[in-house]
């Protein structure tokens, strides 16, 4: 069942917004002339992925870095861990990190839904079941 999501003109090229239809979180995705609509919220744990960024047709979580491919969902990698530097962090949160990690290493990343998308007149509509 398609449902209006959006108008054409509220994403840039390039961009992306959340949106939320019956019940359903997607992100709309502007990609090469085309739109996307995927899972808001990263396979991995939750994250708004609409506050991430997206580079061509990868976006990338803003919590720990999963990237996901918007044309099929697919997760196209683990979390990234982000360089904090060469400052050395005082010993109890070096442990609490490395308590953190041992969880985050047991947390699969799992592929996203994706969403039929098509444009009628200046409505974006996704088919979202
Ligand atoms: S919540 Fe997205 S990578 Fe962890």
């Amino acid at each position: 069942m398609y449902a209006e999501v959006a108008k054409t003109d509220s994403i840039a090229p390039g961009g992306m917004i959340a949106v939320e239809v019956s019940g359903k979180e997607l992100v709309l995705c502007n990609y090469d002339g085309k739109v996307y609509a995927i899972d808001r919220r990263c396979g991995h744990m939750n994250a708004p992925l609409e506050k991430g960024t997206l580079e061509g047709y990868i976006l990338t979580c803003p919590m720990h870095n999963s990237q996901f491919d918007i044309t099929t969902g697919e997760a196209l990698s683990t979390p990234v861990p982000r360089d904090f530097g060469d400052e050395p962090f005082p010993e109890s949160l070096q442990k609490y990190f490395q308590y953190l990690g041992t969880l985050m290493s047991e947390i699969k990343t799992c592929d996203l839904k994706t969403y039929p998308v098509k444009i009628d007149g200046d409505s974006i509509l996704a088919d979202i079941g």
